[in-house]
């Protein structure tokens, strides 16, 4: 038997394994706890991802206010996967704040284009000019998505 990671329901290995069950809060309370060892934090993460509940998503936004930019960036890089809505307005002020960690704004770029609302096109447009390449380009491949989940070639892909 291998005891390689398994791969998640979003295809992908995580550095840390959900777990099966347990409680939000407990979940949200490791986010920004400095105690907590960062493999369990990360787990926590995951184990709020895979929950999927508007619930569960605003809490994962409460990991913004870890200390840790690997942790903020991990968030952020779940919120993605998790294309929940719920999710945006946070995004759209980590993506926006001079003061964050530059992989941190990346993950909140890409994170608002995989969510999918149109509507958040003008926000990234905002930083396609942005001094620093991993933000504005970042957001110009978060509008490409966006506008390619509008073409036609997303129609035939959908069939
Ligand atoms: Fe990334």
């Amino acid at each position: 038997m291998s005891n390689k990671p398994k791969l998640s329901q979003f295809g992908s290995v995580d550095p840390a394994p959900p777990r099966v069950d347990g409680e939000i809060k407990d979940w949200e309370f490791t986010l920004t706890d400095n105690e907590t060892p960062m493999f369990q934090r990360m787990r926590n993460v995951f184990s709020l991802r895979n929950k999927g509940t508007n619930e569960a998503c605003l809490a994962l936004c409460t990991g913004f206010e870890s200390d840790s930019a690997l942790l903020r960036h991990e968030v952020a890089y779940v919120l993605g996967q998790m294309q929940n809505e719920a999710a945006i307005p946070k995004l759209v002020e980590v993506l926006g704040d001079e003061n964050e960690h530059v992989m941190v704004r990346h993950e909140a770029a890409e994170a608002l284009g995989a969510i999918g609302d149109y509507t958040i096109r003008p926000v990234l447009e905002q930083y396609v000019n942005h001094p620093l390449p991993e933000i504005s380009e970042s957001c110009e491949v978060a509008i490409d998505l966006l506008d390619w989940c509008k073409s036609k070639e997303y129609d035939e892909v959908e069939g």
